[in-house]
């Protein structure tokens, strides 16, 4: 049925995959080999999609063969046991603006269980009808996203990079004092809240620690070993996000119809699988999410699924290392992934110089998206061509490329709001 599939035309120097191997990375558009996507509006058995109500049908098939072949399975949904446990409030802060509310959120019955910490901090004035809110995932504890002291540091384990250690922000893979306040710069909390928005975030290692332990701890340990075709640590990140929407919908200060899911980097990845999934998400953000993210992994730009595989065994299922060096023979392609967001918001954001993400991929995935977008009524991309510099694009399905490297900047957050506030 592939051959019905959508034909593309890009640059067809073509190689044998035997010559590519993992230190071969292709950063020359002439390298890209050529390459033909499967089509989001084919059924698997090459009939069309026509109709709104087909869209549901093929948006079901899709997500099985996202589930069997790239992230795994989830195989649990909202928990039983689960419940939320307020821990903090602080009125007043941020000089005065914003509520703090720091949630424990327990997905098994005894204290000891896995958890979540959810992080909320809102404006102080909230309209009839609630915040918008980013439920965003952070890299390194709750207290990374702003340095006040009014923030519990995180009791989980964390990563250790040379200079967080060189520096004593991490102590045998425990947060200190000092890093409070280590991420400020991606989660700029004054500029949201005086948007009049809220942020809602939690480390993503409280759900899964980012490290390849054949799933003995973190919420794998609590719902048993998953199997080859089921959720590594992406897909439980993604459980995660939703589990956090579980607790802001008890909350009558957010405005339950517009809540987005953001994440940067391997946590865009996991924004996308979780908006693809769960559809209370109105608003869905990949900040420079590359390979097994936003990124055509037909194209082999930058990182690929084998280099991914290797470096991070723990991110996708096993089922995904079928694909390392031959990207073609996966059912799926990424611009299939942000299609899933249809019809609600979705932002894709790229940084002109992370070319290890593959910024031209990100876009043609966005731009690939959009005759789901326009199927079901909604105005896609709006432009064919790679927009410039420092300039956002599209209606349903945003775009840009911003100057600068692999990160979040203010000028990402001023495109997130603006969004958000579209809804
Ligand atoms: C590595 C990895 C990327 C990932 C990034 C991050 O660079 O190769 O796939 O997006 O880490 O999460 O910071």
């Amino acid at each position: 049925m592939r051959s019905k599939a959508l034909p593309l035309l890009f640059p067809l120097f073509l190689l044998p995959m035997s010559a590519f191997s993992q230190d071969d990375v292709i950063y020359d558009e002439a390298l890209v080999p050529a390459y033909t996507l499967p089509a989001p509006l084919l059924f698997e058995d090459g009939s069309p999609v026509r109709t709104p109500e087909d869209w549901r049908k093929r948006r079901a098939e899709l997500l099985d063969l996202f589930a069997k072949h790239v992230y795994g399975r989830t195989p649990v949904g909202r928990p039983d046991t689960m419940r939320f446990e307020p821990r903090k409030r602080v009125e007043g802060f941020l000089g005065g603006k914003a509520t703090l509310e720091e949630i424990r959120i327990h997905f098994s019955e005894g204290a000891d269980g896995p958890f979540l910490d959810l992080l909320v901090v809102k404006p102080s004035q909230v309209p009839a009808g609630g915040v918008p809110t980013f439920v965003g995932l952070n890299f390194t504890g709750n207290h990374g996203v702003h340095p006040s002291p009014e923030i519990t540091i995180t009791e989980s384990w964390v990563r250790a990079r040379k200079d967080e250690i060189e520096t004593g922000q991490v102590v045998d893979h425990r947060a200190t004092e000092k890093s409070r306040g280590n991420q400020a710069s991606r989660w700029p909390l004054e500029r949201i809240v005086d948007a009049g928005a809220a942020l809602a975030t939690f480390y993503y290692g409280d759900i899964d620690p980012d490290y390849d332990d054949g799933f003995e701890n973190g919420i794998h340990a609590l719902f048993g070993k998953p199997g080859p075709d089921e959720w590594g640590s992406i897909g439980a990140w993604a459980w995660g996000a939703s589990r956090a929407l579980d607790c802001l919908e008890t909350d009558p200060t957010i405005d339950k119809g517009r809540v987005a899911v953001m994440g940067h980097s391997r946590l865009g990845k996991t924004a996308l699988w979780a908006g693809a999934q769960d559809e209370r998400f109105a608003m869905v953000i990949s900040n420079n999410s590359g390979c097994g993210g936003a990124a055509l992994s037909r194209r082999r730009f930058g990182e690929r699924v084998e280099r991914i595989n290797t470096s991070f065994p723990h991110w996708f299922a096993d089922t995904f290392l079928r694909y390392n060096e031959n990207e073609a023979a996966l059912p799926v392609d990424q611009h299939q992934l942000v299609a899933l967001a249809a019809p609600r918001l979705v932002y894709v954001a790229s940084a002109v110089e992370d070319r290890w993400a593959d910024p031209k991929g990100e876009f043609l995935a966005a731009l690939h998206a959009a005759p789901v977008y326009e199927l079901l009524g909604q105005k896609g991309l709006g432009t064919a061509e790679h927009p410039p510099l420092d300039t956002a694009v599209g209606d349903r399905v945003r775009y840009h490329i911003r100057s600068g490297k692999h990160d979040v900047t203010d000028y990402d957050w001023e495109q997130y709001l603006k969004a958000i506030h579209s809804l």
